[in-house]
């Protein structure tokens, strides 16, 4: 479709760059979303993009163009597959979500893309709310809101370093209930770091990062500080509930 026919169905125009300061600094030029789902059509990422659990990490996310793509795929084969509950379709619309990551440096870019996936989710809610005739459940757009902001995070995708100078940290929603094909979904969330991740490490179901510990960054005191604070776990959860962030102290 070219850019003129584009236009002309109501889609509103697309903006590739920002500014050429920021095309020279940061190498910042949107990848047009015909592209996007050209190479996404591709038959096994196509594949992916529609399998429940199938996870993506997207360095130098920008404002999400990918993402927002593979999570529409994701919730179009939620909504055929379990979309005849609407409690199913929540729970399974919160775990799709939940398997794309990105990481971008630019702080503008991450708030884009956190909210043009969040977005992304609620339209697709809002599909099914009216469908059903019911109001949005308030615990769902706020474990949606949380599981992005844990998802996209600011860093530096080379040095492996968030905004204030520590390792990334992500988190893993895993679905601990899938195989008997449940109405409600209990996920148990671990923290790693992005260097755990690339090196293949398998954290404790639970684990809290505290990147600050494993940098030696700290001045002795602070370092001091945080080595007597109680050791934490995240407790499995349902994925409706995962806003809470309960943890609990791990004995010992
Ligand atoms: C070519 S743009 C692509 C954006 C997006 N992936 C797309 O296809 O539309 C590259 C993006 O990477 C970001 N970026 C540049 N250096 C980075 C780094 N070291 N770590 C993380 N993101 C970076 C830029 O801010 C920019 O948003």
């Amino acid at each position: 479709m070219s850019h003129q026919e584009e236009k002309s169905i109501g889609i509103p125009e697309e903006k590739l760059i920002n500014s050429r300061k920021r095309v020279r600094k940061h190498g910042e030029v949107f990848t047009p979303r015909r592209i996007v789902r050209k190479m996404l059509d591709m038959p096994a990422i196509n594949e992916a993009s529609q399998a429940l659990t199938t996870t993506f990490l997207e360095p130098g996310v920008g404002e999400g163009v990918f993402l927002v793509e593979i999570l529409n795929r994701k919730l179009h084969m939620v909504e055929r597959q379990y979309g005849e509950s609407l409690v199913q379709y929540e729970n399974y619309s919160l775990l799709a979500l939940s398997t794309l990551y990105g990481i971008e440096l630019l702080e503008d870019n991450v708030k884009v893309c956190a909210m043009n996936l969040y977005q992304a989710f609620y339209d697709a809610y809002y599909r099914q709310l009216t469908k059903f005739d019911r109001k949005r459940k308030p615990s769902v757009v706020d474990s949606a809101r949380l599981i992005i902001a844990k998802n996209i995070v600011q860093g530096d995708f080379l040095k492996k370093t968030s905004a204030d100078g520590y390792p990334v940290v992500f988190s893993e929603w895993k679905a601990t209930n899938l195989e008997r094909e449940p109405r409600t979904i209990m996920v148990q969330r671990t923290e790693y770091t992005l260097p755990e991740i690339e090196a293949g490490i398998i954290n404790i179901d639970g684990s809290v990062s505290n990147p600050k510990l494993k940098t030696g960054q700290l001045p002795l005191p602070f370092l001091h500080e945080d080595c007597h604070q109680p050791e934490m776990r995240y407790l499995p959860a349902k994925i409706t509930l995962v806003y809470r962030e309960e943890q609990e102290q791990i004995d010992g």
